[in-house]
């Protein structure tokens, strides 16, 4: 992604070709927003299709495998969403976590295939509601960064774009207050200052996602350290979608 302000659908497992519209309309929008990235994320089968009807927006894939090729039975790796015209995936996704298994470790694999191909990705981080609930939301969600980016170099880590998505939050319909997203994502900004240095921290582009619609999204983007958002079921009806890409101009 060029831009530092960006808001991604994740269209998670919703879209058959009738909804192609839905992105035809929503890539149409896009062209208006000069100063705003935007993006889909759509099922992986269909990329492929998203990205022939809609050439020179971005399309994305939501999961992407830790390796190139191989005995691995329904998963998709890099190379292929490369193949397929997918210019970025989500990954480590807190479903993905949750029902996959995923671990830091894997992730940070999962983040060098991407990198190797030119594959943005967006790093999903956020705590449960007990880790929220107990307060200690800051270290669990700075244990995320450590293990699955640290090992990146400053170039690298310019390269990838930070979703933080509070579990509890997301598909909810209960949102973070402007408050609890703008403390974290300050959080996230210093941890990564010390690590690599604060203009890399400034330049990194830090999403917020869980439960963003369009009555919302104006609020949350207006957070000084919100670049933008990861938009679940709100992305997926064009209209709702272009009010929320709308709200961050
Ligand atoms: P939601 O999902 O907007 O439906 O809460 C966000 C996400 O899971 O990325």
């Amino acid at each position: 992604m060029s831009l530092k302000k960006l808001v991604a659908g994740n269209w998670k497992m919703h879209g058959v070709s009738a909804d192609l519209d839905q992105v035809r309309a929503i890539a149409s929008a896009a062209q208006g927003f000069e100063d705003v990235d935007v993006a889909l994320c759509v099922p992986a089968i269909l990329i492929d299709r998203a990205a022939r009807a809609v050439p020179g927006f971005s399309i994305g894939g939501q999961d992407v495998h830790h390796a190139d090729k191989g005995a691995h039975t329904g998963c998709t790796s890099a190379l292929m969403l490369l193949d397929a015209g997918a210019s970025l995936t989500i990954v480590g996704h807190s479903e993905r976590r949750e029902y996959f298994n995923e671990s830091n470790q894997v992730l940070a694999e999962k983040i060098n295939r991407c990198l190797e191909h030119s594959i943005t990705p967006i790093f999903c981080c956020g705590e449960p509601l007990s880790i929220r609930e107990a307060g200690t939301q800051n270290e669990y969600v700075a244990k995320q960064l450590k293990e699955s980016l640290y090992h990146l170099s400053a170039d690298q880590l310019k390269s990838i774009v930070i979703a933080y998505e509070p579990i509890w939050a997301i598909g909810t319909g209960k949102t973070a207050t402007t408050e609890q997203a703008q403390e974290m994502h300050a959080y996230l900004r210093s941890v990564l200052a010390k690590q690599y240095s604060s203009a890399i921290a400034s330049e990194i582009s830090i999403l917020y996602g869980g439960s963003v619609k369009a009555n919302n999204a104006k609020e949350l983007f207006g957070c000084p350290d919100v670049d933008g958002g990861l938009v679940g079921g709100a992305s997926i009806i064009a209209a709702d979608f272009i009010t929320i890409i709308r709200s961050l101009k």
